[in-house]
């Protein structure tokens, strides 16, 4: 008996509990994405990729915990081995989740949000088996992408998630100053009639620092119009709460029983909804994903506890604080005496699809995901970046943010800023000699959390009615006529444009802007040819980039060398693979012999089960359960 048949019949009782184990036991119910082997490895019992890029490690559910948590938990990894932790999210972020892991279940029904009838939803569910099928350009990375029905029968663009968790940080940020100018007793909360007549507006830079100043108008707290809701721009998601300040789940409007103020969340992700239907946390947006593309329910408390009643759930180990909006349909209620959750909500047999660990990493992939990168300012592209803003885009493309240090104790709780939280920043810039994009690799300490000059993003972060021609038909009929000003940074990599894809060209979509932004469209159309060929070849030059082939820097010495040497192995020009910095470096296999006879690198790992720490404590399956052993330990005893 093989060894994994016979912990198979050891865990019969385990498989009566939960399908998972069952099905994961078997290799032909396997259908595994994995290709964990090299030239040297059986291709059946191991299938390869010699060119190192598909996913390798087995799928094992991580396990959450603290910086202080244990071997290979994720806060362990996230202090020990960064580079590990940070592959091993992009893992689950480029993965086809098979059957075995859950995948599906539901597929065909409509899930999660409604629209404003209240009835009908938002979206179909169960359509791909990975954040990657749709997130696909450029492929392996959080790229920009398809467009799918959603909202509405003109559908949804895929946005790209580079320099996500820099936007995430932004967003609390954000909440938090519009909170300062709003919330004047400091209780938490917004009291109807404590700021009625106040404007919440921020700036994007301190006084004092270079760029270009925008104050940005967030509305106004009270309810001046009269419609029952406070004024504010509807990327501010309310939350209505009592005299205690405790949410009111129930309360759609300030003159609900028993509402005595709101507080807000600040939905920076997303092309605009009218109410919370996208999540404002990388994490909470993982969730939600996993489970309406995949049919992969998440157990978390994290994102699924409200400790205070007041909105907010649990801070991530990543640093993120979380809101109660975002909690996922797995809440754990009925455990297994392994403590594994048996509730499987879209009852295809396979329980705790998605773990609290796997939630850490995936998020810890996206936010430390490098951000898009520009092209070369020759004398055209900078004539177009002036035009910019002598035309009036940047009052809402606005083009920098600052980041303030963070500064968790401050006594004024509007002043307790997050930082920057990445573990490294990956500076691109033009060669100009060359003309090429180079990158160099800076790590930084997540834990000091540093300010930060957020450069080139473009979006103010409101949303604005930008004419007509945006507009969307929702399938209820409810028309949405606001939209978050789109971020323009990647813009050169990510058409088609607007939220339903549907201007092919970037002239196109300019010239598609109206209302609010209609002086600076007409503008626009009024250039010479000349000056719109500079702004479009501006807007061109702000690109995404293929992580794995930018030639870069990473162990800072300051220069690329074109044959980079990790752990005695030359892997050619030097570039961003993740693995060559894990604690103990992937070792590529190196020149090989292909089938037709000719020699070719290889850059799948011999020494994969080190270098992705398949034996530490928590990430040790032996019995390749999908789950790691330690979990079960005291139960097999
Ligand atoms: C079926 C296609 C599809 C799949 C699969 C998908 N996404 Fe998305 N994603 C979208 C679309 C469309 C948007 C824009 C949503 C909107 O605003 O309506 C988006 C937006 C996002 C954003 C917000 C980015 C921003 O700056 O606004 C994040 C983060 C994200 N997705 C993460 C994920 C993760 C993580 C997964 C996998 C667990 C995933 N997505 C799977 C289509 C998809
Ligand atoms: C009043 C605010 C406002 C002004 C002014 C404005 N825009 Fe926009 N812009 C938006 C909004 C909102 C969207 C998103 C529309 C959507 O979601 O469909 C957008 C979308 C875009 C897009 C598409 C991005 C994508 O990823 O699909 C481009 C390109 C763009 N704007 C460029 C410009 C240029 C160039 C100007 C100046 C001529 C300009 N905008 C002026 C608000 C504005």
């Amino acid at each position: 008996m093989n060894p994994k048949a016979s912990l198979a019949v050891l865990a019969g009782a385990a498989a009566i509990w939960c399908a998972s184990g069952l099905l994961s036991f078997s290799d032909e119910l396997h259908s595994s994405p994995e290709r964990p082997g090299n030239s040297g490895d059986d291709p059946i019992r191991k299938p390869k990729d010699i060119s190192g890029r598909s996913i390798k490690c087995p799928r094992v559910r991580a396990v959450s915990a603290g910086w202080d948590g244990e071997e290979g938990t994720t806060g362990w990894l996230f202090r020990n081995d960064p580079w590990m932790a940070y592959q091993r999210g992009r893992e689950e972020f480029i993965r086809e989740f098979s059957v075995a892991d859950g995948a599906f279940g539901e597929a065909g029904k409509m899930a999660g949000q409604v629209l404003e009838d209240q009835t009908t939803k938002m979206m179909t569910r169960d359509h791909v088996a990975s954040c990657t099928l749709c997130h696909n350009v450029p492929f392996r990375d959080g790229g920009a992408g398809v467009t799918f029905f959603k909202n509405g029968g003109t559908g949804r663009n895929t946005t790209h998630t580079f320099g996500s968790g820099l936007v995430e940080s932004l967003g609390w940020q954000l909440r938090l100053k519009i909170l300062e100018k709003g919330d004047l007793n400091r209780d938490g909360w917004i009291a109807k009639g404590e700021a009625d007549r106040v404007r919440a507006i921020v700036e994007n830079l301190p006084q004092d620092a270079e760029g270009e100043h925008v104050s940005v108008d967030f509305g106004a707290f009270g309810d001046l119009d009269g419609n029952g809701k406070p004024d504010l721009n509807p990327i501010c998601l309310i939350h209505y709460v009592d005299k205690d300040g405790k949410r009111v789940s129930w309360a759609r409007n300030l003159t609900d029983e028993g509402v005595a103020g709101y507080t807000i969340e600040f939905q920076i992700f997303g092309w605009g909804h009218r109410k919370g239907a996208v999540a404002s946390t990388l994490r909470a947006f993982s969730a939600n994903a996993y489970d309406i593309h995949t049919g992969l329910q998440a157990f978390d408390p994290i994102l699924s506890e409200e400790p205070n009643h007041d909105g907010l759930a649990g801070t991530s180990v990543a640093g993120m604080p979380q809101f109660i909006s975002g909690r996922t349909r797995d809440r754990g209620v009925v455990k297994d005496e392994r403590g594994v959750s048996k509730e499987d909500p879209d009852r295809d047999g396979v329980c705790e699809e998605i773990t609290s660990g796997d939630l850490d990493l995936i998020e810890w992939f996206q936010m430390n995901h490098p951000s898009p990168a520009e092209k070369l300012l020759t004398p055209q592209r900078r004539q177009g970046r002036a035009l910019m803003t002598s035309i009036g885009c940047t009052s809402c493309h606005l083009p920098d943010w600052h980041l303030e240090a963070g500064d968790a104790a401050n006594a004024d709780y509007t002043k307790r800023y997050l930082g920057d939280r990445r573990f490294f920043d990956l500076a691109v810039t033009a060669n100009p000699a060359t003309g090429r994009l180079e990158g160099r690799v800076e790590m930084r300490d997540p834990r000091k959390r540093e300010a930060f000059r957020i450069r080139g993003v473009y979006s103010d972060f409101a949303h604005h009615d930008v004419g007509p021609a945006f507009h969307q038909v929702q399938f209820d009929g409810s028309v949405l006529k606001k939209f978050r000003t789109a971020p323009l940074w990647g813009v050169g990599s990510s058409a088609p444009y607007g939220h339903d894809g549907a201007s092919l060209d970037l002239d196109e979509v300019i010239r598609r802007h109206g209302g609010e932004a209609d002086a600076s469209a007409k503008a626009y159309a009024a250039l010479s040819e000349a000056d719109r060929e500079a702004m479009l070849a501006f807007l061109r030059g702000l690109v995404l980039y293929s992580c794995d082939d930018l030639p870069c820097d990473v162990d800072g010495d300051g220069s690329i060398s074109p044959n980079f040497i990790v752990a005695g192995q030359d892997t050619g020009p030097e570039r961003l693979n993740p693995e060559w910095l894990f604690r103990v470096p992937g070792r590529i296999e190196g020149m090989v012999t292909n089938p037709d006879g000719v020699k070719v690198k290889s850059f799948a790992l011999t020494n994969l089960m080190e270098a992705y720490g398949g034996k530490l404590k928590w990430l040790r399956d032996d019995d390749g359960d999908g789950f790691p052993d330690a979990r079960f330990e005291a139960v097999r005893k």
